[in-house]
């Protein structure tokens, strides 16, 4: 792609960490995000990550000035200008996500790739509801999207073969292992990894273990980088809730059907990180 540069629909986690993995990668990044507080955390959080990794010398004071200064930040989606790329990354809601995503295919340049970030919502639909499902793509990071080595690649029923060769080469240019996989719920990584989070709610729901006690075993016995429950949290419980739903509906197996006390913690506003508690309490 002869212009580097590239769009980003949405600053919460997912879409701070792609900002920030494109403009470190030599993009010109434009992040639109209708709320400004949002797009205020998300500068501070990327000031903050890149200052840390200038202390640890990864990089230097100069390149992450000029990473900081490649991320431009628009209120108005309008506003976001023509990229060859444009990823979205809002909440889980394929009516939000659809309605975005029809306003933004007019600010794909003309061969360029629209793609999502959806963790869970099937991109065979969202293609669907754009012009040019040929040229729509499922990239889907993992968080912390800086640290995680992955995109999945996630072909759509009419994604062409140009546009899956093409997201592969972008992802591979930002220093990421792009991996490809078909459309179907869950992909590959939710389908495999959330029945594991859900089992271990259900075992801290029955009161096999307490939830360190899962977490170490998951952390020691298998030597994850840290335990399902604390996982969950980083992950956000309504995110790991909206998926489940989505495998237990669309793949129509009772094994995939959420924990009710996932359900509890969810209406309870006790989503982990984000909201400082979830199965551990956060400073
Ligand atoms: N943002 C950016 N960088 C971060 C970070 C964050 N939120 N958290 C940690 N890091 C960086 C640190 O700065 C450090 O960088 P360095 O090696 O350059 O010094 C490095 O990550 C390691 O951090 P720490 O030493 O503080 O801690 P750990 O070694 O315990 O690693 C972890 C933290 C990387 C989060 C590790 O525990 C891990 O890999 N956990 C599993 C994460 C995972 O599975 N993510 C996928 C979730 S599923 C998903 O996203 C898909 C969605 O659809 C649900």
């Amino acid at each position: 792609m002869a212009n580097k540069s590239v769009g980003v629909i949405g600053a919460g986690t997912m879409g701070r960490g792609i900002a920030q993995v494109f403009a470190q990668s030599g993009y010109e990044v434009t992040m639109h995000d209708a709320v400004p507080v949002a797009i205020e955390s998300a500068m501070g959080q990327i000031e903050k990550l890149l200052k840390r990794a200038v202390e640890k010398e990864k990089i230097s004071a100069d390149d992450a000035a000029a990473t900081q200064k490649r991320i431009h930040t628009v209120p108005k989606l309008s506003d976001i200008g023509r990229h060859p790329l444009i990823i979205e990354a809002v909440i889980e809601n394929p009516d939000i996500k659809i309605e975005l995503l029809k306003a933004a295919q007019s600010m794909v340049t003309d061969d360029g790739i629209l793609a999502s970030n959806t963790s869970s919502i099937s991109i065979t639909q969202l293609a669907a509801a754009t012009d040019r499902p040929d040229r729509f793509i499922g990239m889907h990071f993992f968080n912390p999207v800086p640290v995680m080595k992955l995109v999945e690649v996630v072909r759509g029923l009419q994604t062409s073969d140009d546009t899956v060769a093409r997201t592969i080469t972008l992802a591979k240019d930002v220093g990421k292992t792009p991996v490809e996989c078909n459309d179907h719920p869950g992909f590959i990584s939710n389908r495999v990894l959330m029945p594991m989070i859900n089992e271990a709610i259900f075992a801290y729901q029955e009161g096999v273990a307490e939830a360190e006690a899962i977490d170490d075993i998951m952390k020691l016995g298998m030597n994850h980088p840290m335990g399902p429950l604390a996982l969950a949290d980083l992950i956000g419980l309504d995110v790991c809730l909206f998926i489940l739903e989505v495998l237990h509906r669309d793949l129509g197996e009772d094994r995939y059907r959420p924990c009710p006390l996932l359900r509890k913690m969810v209406q309870a506003n006790r989503l982990g990180r984000k909201t400082k508690h979830g199965f551990y309490k956060y400073d």
